[in-house]
């Protein structure tokens, strides 16, 4: 079999590997990958975004299953595209991806599939918003727990978590105004503040069966102790000992099920990874959003724990036909990985520095170096993005995995290298 994945982030090396490591596949190609997927597979230099030549690449190729790794070609209808060219792919369809494309449809849905969610108002003017804002806290120093979200996709930027009046009405203001987001912040929601740890869930579909997938818990914000501003994911680790049997019935049945069903009554069947990003509040899970894809970290720990085949169960969902493959199994070892991100993420930053101790990291048992911001220049690995590398390691305990990724990034560099270092420490005061 040749499978071609779309993306060039830690995800997309994770997938490469672990597809690349399929008896059933022969050829492995990524678009447009980076320094460590050409460890693992061809990269070809055709953007995320550029579907015909996507397309043209899988027809000449002749590339029996397309993996879609980003929102953003998902929510562009790359799915489609692909399969009215008769090339079998996996993700959902642009009308299936809008769950995660428009946080606005999302609440929606939720609201109408009876689906516990925070609180929420939406609105297409600043205006309004701030109005909304100032008419329920009369007082210019009033605390304020909501959370501003514009509506569209921002790479898990656009989300402004707020505790003060003043720091409501600025989001606002960065979204509606100023526009920080562009066309993301056309529309905007004012949510409830949730409360509780945060964990991500992520099953896979066929719009009938779902298998779900061991749960991870991601680590947001930028630096140590849940501090600083939001990132697209600074760690993971899988599993998360925060939901326990018991608790993932529950996700299953309140939140998986009834999204399943709602989104096939919407005549938007959905095909591929439903992530739910959920907080588990004093009164249960509530969700914070939808993915439509794998999880970037969370995709790393928990394919450094999968011991089934990926392509089976990738081909199967692909064909509607979940429900006649074995349910994967899963390496009882748990796994963290830690991102190594440039300096100034996720602000502006920097590419183009040279990454060392590659080597000497990768040499550490149990030790995966998944690249993300990376490229090949001269034989020589550079850095290329925000998110460099996650550093991903397994170990027989949390801890064990921990101290083993923490080694790896010991031996990594370049200037202006950084990292949370209390990646899983939530797992481990639970
Ligand atoms: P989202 O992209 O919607 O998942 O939001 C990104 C992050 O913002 C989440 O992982 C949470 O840390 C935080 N967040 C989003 N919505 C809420 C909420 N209603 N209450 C508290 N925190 C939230
Ligand atoms: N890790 C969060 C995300 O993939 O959006």
């Amino acid at each position: 079999m040749k499978v071609l994945i779309v993306g060039s982030g830690g995800r997309e090396h994770a997938l490469a590997w672990k597809i690349a490591a399929s008896p059933r596949v022969s050829e492995v190609f990524v678009a447009p990958g980076n320094a460590g997927t050409a460890l693992e597979a061809t990269n070809v230099a055709i953007a995320a975004t550029d579907q015909p030549a996507l397309i043209r690449f899988a027809q000449q190729h002749q590339i029996d299953l397309v993996v879609v790794g980003p929102e953003a070609p998902l929510v562009a209808g790359l799915v489609d595209n692909l399969q009215a060219a008769g090339i079998a792919a996996f993700g959902p369809s642009a009308a299936a991806a809008e769950l995660e494309g428009s946080k606005v449809f999302c609440k929606n849905l939720l609201h109408t599939a009876n689906v516990p969610t925070a609180a929420y108002q939406t609105f297409r003017r600043g205006e309004d918003a701030a109005r909304y804002i100032k008419d329920l806290y009369p007082e210019s120093d009033a605390s304020v727990p909501v959370v501003v979200k514009a509506d569209g996709l921002a790479s898990g930027k656009g989300v402004i978590v707020c505790s003060t009046r003043r720091e409501a009405l600025d989001a606002i203001d960065r979204i509606a105004s100023k526009r920080e987001f562009g066309e993301a912040g056309k529309e905007l929601i004012i949510e409830e503040r949730l409360i509780g740890q945060e964990a991500s869930v992520l099953a896979i579909t066929d719009g009938a069966t779902i298998l779900t997938l061991p749960a991870a818990q991601d680590h947001k914000p930028a630096y140590d102790g849940d501090q600083g501003p939001n990132t697209g994911g600074m760690g993971a680790y899988c599993p998360t000992p925060l939901v326990d049997e018991a608790m993932m019935s529950r996700i299953e049945s309140d939140i998986l099920v009834p999204v399943v069903h709602a989104m096939k009554r919407a005549r938007r069947p959905f095909r591929g990874v439903l992530y739910a990003g959920l907080m588990l509040t004093a009164a249960g899970p509530k969700v914070l959003e939808f993915n439509t894809r794998f999880g970037d970290p969370e995709c790393q720990p928990l394919l450094m724990r999968l011991e089934s085949d990926l392509v089976d169960i990738l081909e199967a969902t692909t064909h509607g036909r979940l429900d006649q493959i074995d349910p994967p199994r899963w390496s009882e070892r748990p796994s963290i990985c830690v991102v190594m991100a440039s300096e100034g993420y996720p602000g502006d930053y920097e590419t183009g520095r040279v990454i060392t101790g590659l080597d000497r990291a990768a040499a550490i048992e149990d030790v995966k170096v998944f690249h993300a911001g990376t490229r090949l220049v001269d034989q020589q690995v550079l850095t290329d993005g925000g998110r460099v590398l996650g550093i991903t390691a397994t170990g027989n305990s949390i801890s064990g995995a921990k101290l083993k990724a923490y080694q790896a990034v010991k031996e990594i560099r370049w200037p202006g290298a950084w990292c949370r270092k209390d990646i899983s420490d939530k797992a481990l005061r639970s």
